[in-house]
């Protein structure tokens, strides 16, 4: 039986996938420019919260750059252990400042350090030992506490559109597709059957 609302049925999809993959968290996060030019790159989301899919970044980054211009993204899953292939797609809006000191601070210190002393996908010398810039500041900060720098944001994918897709095999019929989209009209969502 499929639930009526797609939240359900990505949540039991992710607990499924949660038992045999490695990073069933990590999507593929697309966005694009005012130009319409497409971006594409795989992204850690902090699973649902508030019917909405959260991820931090910087927000100096150049997929912001897109959300700031074209404040809409697609994300898709593919958790090939159990045949199954998430998209969803929606308007973007910025997490709040509190949310976002939350999703710092959940951060491994790694990142938070990454996050703290460079600014994503900014250009640097040829030659930048970034290990090592990155060991000095890990000796600095040992344990402590770090605050959030400002540049380290996040968002919150609204999904207007959300497709499930199980493909699997049975002795009798081979490959199986069953393909499903989920519709949000006047806050309500429609549930169709798609074509393989
Ligand atoms: C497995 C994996 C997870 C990642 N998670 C994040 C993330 O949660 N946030 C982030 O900003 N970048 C993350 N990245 C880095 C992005 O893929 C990308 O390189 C970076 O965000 C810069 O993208 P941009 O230049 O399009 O802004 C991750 C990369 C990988 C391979």
């Amino acid at each position: 039986m499929i639930p009526s609302d797609p939240f359900q049925l990505w949540s039991a999809w992710f607990k499924e996938a949660q038992a045999t993959e490695q990073t069933p968290l990590v999507g593929a996060l697309a966005t694009s420019n005012a130009q319409g030019y497409p971006s594409v790159r795989f992204m850690h989301f902090h699973a649902i919260d508030d019917q909405s899919f959260v991820f931090h970044t910087d927000m100096s980054s150049p997929k912001s750059a897109d959300l700031t211009q074209n404040p809409q993204a697609a994300v898709t899953w593919w958790w090939a252990s159990v045949g199954k292939h998430i998209r969803v797609e929606g308007p973007v809006s910025l997490v709040s400042q509190e949310k976002a000191d939350a999703l710092f601070q959940e951060l491994p210190r790694r990142l938070q350090i990454m996050m703290t002393i460079f600014a994503q996908s900014s250009e640097l010398p040829l030659d930048t030992d970034v290990a090592k810039l990155m060991n000095i500041e890990i000796e600095k900060y040992g344990d402590s506490l770090m605050q959030r720098p400002n540049n380290c944001g996040g968002y919150r994918i609204h999904p207007e559109r959300m497709e499930f897709f199980h493909v699997y095999e049975t002795e009798v019929q081979k490959i199986v597709n069953n393909r499903f989209l989920y519709c949000k009209k006047n806050e309500a969502w429609q549930l169709t059957r798609l074509a393989p």
